[in-house]
């Protein structure tokens, strides 16, 4: 478990909706990523959970309302909000919102946050009936409370407690969580569409059996939460992995290189940023059979014939534009002399950074070692945990973005 809201002091606010029964499981989330959770409720929302609940699972005081004699100076709506990190309200009902939108200050929770000071960021996680969301009114109280810079997260589409179906279910607590987590990172890759390819490729000998690598996938899905993090609008082009996708993140899964190939170059005109990650396999088997292989009498091994692959990265770096896009980011694995293969492999493959890895130990392990290798020369990211690493990658690519956005 991530500390990534270690020392971040978070307001969380319930308003009445059935999705208030997630609301422990994301305060718990909460404090479990380091956060110093203080929870406080509309009496709509006792309605639906417990204050005592949500006391136990925060370790602080639940607040109810303006009048609670609790605070000795008997101002809980300035108290709270000084000195917060954030404030977010999940779930958020359409009555609430309606209420942030026109600044109603009749509730403790409504109160604190007409008093936020400004650099609190309110953040809402809609959560109601789909012919709720959808209503006029509040698509209308929606697009006034984002014009007012109030952040949504979700809400999210699917089946309802109403068991009616469609937009308007509250995202799940690691949703929001990552959502609170993206939202205190630098947004250097906003308004930026990023593609990386990550992952194995699985290349078939016959309907059951394959070639394949120790590729985890885990480095590529790091970048591509990062990047979406930092703001952009990622594609995650993605061998098989056991991997969750990172929230917010389009995937499309593919197996083969040839696959990867194909995907890659259908949708990468109008990328900002391509990252090849993955550990594409160098062949396929060109007499691959269509049905399962048998062993034969005289013990034979079939014959595999194998063809070279199409080098992804080299096909997306052949389509960079006049004005430089997409900006091309390999991955290296060197078993040794990474600084002076990784500078070598930069020039061959004709790409403005790569990224080199003392592999192949690194694959799928949590922590990794990089070096990023540039035409001024190479910088070591030192020894951390792969989304740590990702992070620093993407503020690294971002600077590089920032300085090229100067030039043309
Ligand atoms: N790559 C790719 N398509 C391939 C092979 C590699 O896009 N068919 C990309 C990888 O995603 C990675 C980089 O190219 O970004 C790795 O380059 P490669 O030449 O394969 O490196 P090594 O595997 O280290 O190669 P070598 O065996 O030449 O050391």
């Amino acid at each position: 478990m991530s500390m990534d809201l270690k020392g971040k002091r978070i307001v969380l606010g319930l308003t009445g909706g059935v999705a208030c029964y997630k609301a422990a499981e994301l305060c718990r989330a909460l404090v479990k990523h380091g956060a110093s959770v203080q929870v406080v409720m509309t009496e709509a929302a006792t309605h639906f959970i417990g204050a005592v609940t949500m006391q136990a699972v925060s370790g602080n005081p639940v607040y109810l309302d303006q009048w609670d004699a609790r605070m000795a100076n008997n101002m809980a709506h300035i108290d709270l909000t000084r000195g917060a990190d954030a404030i977010l309200i999940a779930p958020c009902s359409a009555d609430f919102i309606r209420k942030l939108v026109h600044g109603a200050a009749d509730d403790l929770l409504s109160l604190l946050c007409v008093a936020r000071p400004r650099h609190v960021p309110l953040h809402v996680a809609p959560a109601m009936n789909v012919e709720m969301w959808d209503n006029p009114a509040t698509q209308r109280n929606v697009t006034q409370l984002r014009a007012d810079g109030i952040c949504l997260f979700g809400p999210g589409r699917g089946a309802q407690a109403c068991g009616e179906t469609g937009m308007g279910r509250m995202l799940e607590a690691d949703e929001l969580v990552d959502e609170l987590i993206a939202s205190f990172q630098q947004k250097v890759l906003a308004g930026r569409r990023v593609m990386i390819t990550a992952g194995p490729t699985f290349e078939p000998i016959d309907p059951v059996r394959g070639i394949t690598n120790l590729s985890s996938g885990k480095m590529g899905y790091a970048i591509a939460r990062a990047a979406r993090e930092a703001g952009a609008d990622v594609t995650l082009v993605s061998g098989p992995v056991s991997l969750p996708t990172p929230h917010g993140v389009r995937r499309i899964d593919v197996l083969t290189a040839q696959q990867m190939h194909d995907a890659v170059m259908a949708g990468v005109t109008g990328q900002h940023v391509f990252i090849g990650v993955a550990a594409v396999a160098d062949w396929r088997v060109v007499n691959a059979s269509d049905q399962k292989l048998k062993k034969t009498p005289d013990g034979a091994p079939p014959a595999l014939e194998f063809a070279q692959n199409a080098d992804i990265l080299a096909s997306v770096a052949a389509t960079v534009s006049l004005s430089g896009w997409p900006y091309c980011v390999g991955f290296a694995a060197e078993s040794e002399q990474l600084e002076t293969y990784g500078a070598a492999k930069r020039e061959k493959k004709g790409i403005p950074l790569l990224v080199g890895n003392i592999g192949p130990q690194t694959f799928g392990q949590d922590d990794n070692t990089i070096i990023l290798f540039d035409e001024h020369g190479h910088v070591l990211l030192e020894r951390a945990d792969k989304l740590t690493l990702a992070r620093q990658l993407v503020s690294e690519i971002g600077k590089r973005l920032e300085q090229r956005s100067l030039l043309t």
